[in-house]
């Protein structure tokens, strides 16, 4: 019997007695999907995992991405390590986004596990964007129902992006020429619960379709500034260990870039519908 236990209002929730390199039976797993239905992101502490152990674990979930810029463990293309070196500027994944949503099929969770933590710094934040679409005014959720939003990879993988700058210890391409355009409802309905969700994020939302970028920038400004209101959010504070599942579908997250000089090791598998 796994344990659970809320870490804020919005969103987010303790996941205790739980081994997830150990054989997990079916319903250990319905438990654990439950709780990330309900709770959006979970977080569990003192793990132990191999690149193997936790591609097992994440394919428990459905199959995994290759990301289409980041290089993957030679081994594990799947497993991408997201590092941080002392000497590093920037670190990957410090700002609003929500996983993949620059794909035609984008992901639906992504599971984090920390090898490598900061003495100080380096927490995630996440914010529901479940609990930001219900914060809305009826006729402005009615509005944003007939809407749809492209999204892309051009921005933050070309050349000049954050995503894409030079890391010490992370290979990642650049998308220029590549990248697609791929259009999805600005409201997303979670195939399991139901729960309407924003889904429009500052990192890969280019626009609204049929929309010039000019008109829909008010819109999404005003949609971004409102999703991450701290009324909305959590923070995990990471230790060597500890692994986060976040439901890509109604959550943002924000890695914080607060730790400098320090090494801070992350890996992550993404899962696929
Ligand atoms: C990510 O955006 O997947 C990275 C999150 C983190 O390193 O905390």
């Amino acid at each position: 019997m796994v344990s659970v236990r809320k870490v804020a209002g919005a969103l987010g929730a303790e996941i205790g007695d739980v081994d997830l390199a150990g054989a997990l039976s079916d319903a250990d797993i319905a438990a654990i999907r439950a709780a990330l239905n309900e709770h959006q992101v979970i977080f569990f502490r003192d793990q132990a995992l191999t690149p193997e152990q936790q591609l097992a674990f994440g394919r428990r979930f459905g199959p995994l991405n290759i990301h289409p810029y980041v290089t993957g463990m030679a081994d594990h293309p799947e497993v991408m390590e997201i590092i941080k070196e002392p000497t590093d500027k920037l670190n990957f994944g410090g700002g609003w986004h929500s996983d993949m949503s620059f794909l035609e099929t984008p992901s639906i969770g992504s599971i984090l596990y920390a090898v490598q933590t900061p003495s100080f710094g380096g927490d995630t934040l996440f914010a529901s964007q479940a609990a930001a679409y219900d914060a809305l005014s009826d006729g402005l959720k009615a509005t944003l129902e007939t809407l749809r939003a492209v999204h892309s990879a051009g921005r933050e993988y070309s050349a000049k992006g954050q995503s894409a700058q030079k890391r010490a210890s992370m290979q990642v391409a650049e998308a220029e020429g590549l990248a697609g355009e791929f259009i999805h409802p600005v409201v997303k309905v979670h195939p399991e619960t139901g729960r309407k969700a924003l889904y429009v994020n500052p990192a890969f939302t280019m626009r609204l379709d049929g929309w010039t970028k000019r008109e829909s920038k008010p819109l999404l400004d005003y949609l971004f500034e409102h999703s991450r209101q701290e009324a909305f959010t959590c923070r995990f504070s990471w230790r060597d260990g500890s692994v986060a599942f976040w439901d890509n579908r109604q959550v943002w997250h924000y890695a914080l870039n607060d730790y400098p000089g320090q090494r801070r090791h992350m890996r992550r598998v993404t899962v696929d519908p």
